[in-house]
């Protein structure tokens, strides 16, 4: 090795040496972005997530919703969705493609028709779809620009944990019941919906259905519907409707309705994110929606239908590892999280803030829970199970009967007498 060799090679590492330095200095700089930076990467996220609406409408709860030309959705920013052909209608349905001449479901305590509140200022035009618009304060709320419309943490009930010590750490109580141990291609059950008080702003209440495929690891695929309270997600205390997917335990994939690309939406009714309303009130009138999920045997899809009447659009196949070819658990049921420092528990409800024992008109249901089994068909539910971190501030119990098949009431006050 000749002298001029060592030199070159000295030279490369002070060139080395200062370069390191220089990216070692920007990165620092990165990382703390000043406010006119960070302002700029809340615009940039806003303009993504808001596609121009070709009609407007001005929800009376200070939504505002854009009607989005359907080919023109947040979906379709994903770069495997490029060149899909959107499918409007699934090519198979659990319960018969669309039989205008079903009988209603509902019993008669219950025959006032359940709404978004945005209906009552307009509807959008045929092809395109309700878009709750993202405003600035929505993404500001959130812990940086990149988490918003993500959840937290992993908070998926795991009835059956290896280690029970991780549930509660997370601060996330259930009140759920669940069938495991077998495929399953779907879901279906109506829900009561209440608009339980959240006690800070950065705990929720939701009540829904969880899809899950694969183990509790680090890939698990999850796919949930319901109605939440979420002031951190809406900036209210409102009953929303709203959906979540994952493909990887909550981590990079996923989101909260229509906040990220995956979901493809086709229905011009129902914006997700969107308030319900009018809710049940305690010894008083009572609401519940139906929510059915099921996999298109055909295409693979996995549809969302709400009500009777709406089928909202589909999960392509693709977004998912486990999912691509069934469920293996099904959960229905209640969720809140516990943030309260002081030891305390949160005063956050679940449900209608009612115990289960209190019964109709009091407690918060699920009733006609069902699973759409290998032969695709909606079938009551076999070897239903249970689960609550501390049943004393929510609790579930389970019956059935001939008006509302597979039921359970659920929830609870948080903290009482008996949780402290
Ligand atoms: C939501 O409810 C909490 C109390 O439960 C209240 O302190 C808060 O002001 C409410 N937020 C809004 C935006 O109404
Ligand atoms: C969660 O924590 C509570 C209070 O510490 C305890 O009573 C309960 O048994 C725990 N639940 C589980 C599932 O570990």
């Amino acid at each position: 090795m000749g002298p001029a060799q060592i030199d070159r090679r000295t030279a490369g590492r002070a060139l080395l040496l200062l370069f390191s330095l220089w990216f070692l200095i920007s990165l620092s700089h990165a990382s703390r972005l000043s406010p006119s930076m960070q302002n700029l990467e809340v615009q940039k996220h806003l303009r993504r997530l808001n596609k121009p609406p070709l009609k407007t409408i001005q929800s009376p709860d200070g939504d505002i919703i854009d009607c989005v030309h359907i080919s023109n959705q947040p979906a379709f920013d994903h770069p495997f969705l490029k060149d899909h052909k959107i499918q409007t209608r699934p090519t198979y349905h659990p319960e018969g493609l669309f039989d205008e001449n079903k009988v209603s479901e509902k019993p008669k305590e219950l025959s006032n028709p359940i709404n978004q509140l945005w209906h009552a200022n307009g509807r959008c035009p045929e092809n395109t779809i309700p878009v709750r618009r993202t405003k600035e304060d929505d993404v500001l709320r959130a812990s940086s620009v990149k988490r918003y419309g993500k959840k937290r943490h992993r908070t998926i009930p795991q009835p059956r944990s290896a280690d029970p010590d991780l549930i509660n750490q997370s601060g996330h109580q259930h009140a759920i019941a669940y069938v495991e141990g077998d495929k399953f291609y779907g879901a279906k059950a109506t829900i009561n919906v209440w608009e339980p008080k959240i006690q800070q702003p950065n705990e929720f209440s939701l009540s829904q259905l969880w899809i899950l495929g694969g183990s509790f690891g680090q890939d698990l695929n999850s796919i949930e519907a319901g109605w939440q309270v979420s002031p951190d997600l809406y900036g209210d205390n409102n009953t929303r409707l709203f959906t979540y997917w994952t493909s990887d335990a909550y981590q990079a994939t996923g989101c909260y309705n229509l906040l990220c690309s995956g979901f493809i939406q086709v229905s011009s009714d129902i914006a997700m994110g969107a308030s319900i309303s009018p809710v049940s009130g305690f010894r008083n009138s009572q609401y519940d929606i139906s929510i059915l999920i099921w996999k298109d045997p055909n295409e693979g899809h996995w549809w969302m239908q709400f009500g009777n009447d709406y089928v909202l659009g589909y999960w392509p196949s693709f977004l998912f590892s486990y999912l691509a070819d069934s469920a293996s658990m099904i959960e229905w049921g209640g969720e809140v999280v516990n943030s309260e420092a002081d030891g305390l528990h949160t005063l956050t409800q679940m449900g209608s803030g009612h115990f289960p024992e209190e019964g109709f008109g009091k407690a918060s249901y699920f009733r006609n829970i069902q699973v759409v089994d290998s032969s695709n068909n909606l079938k009551a539910p076999k070897g239903i199970g249970t689960f609550t971190e501390q049943s004393n501030c929510y609790d579930v119990q389970t019956g059935s009967n001939g008006d509302w098949g597979h039921y359970f009431y659920y929830g609870g006050p948080g903290r009482n007498q008996n949780c402290p």
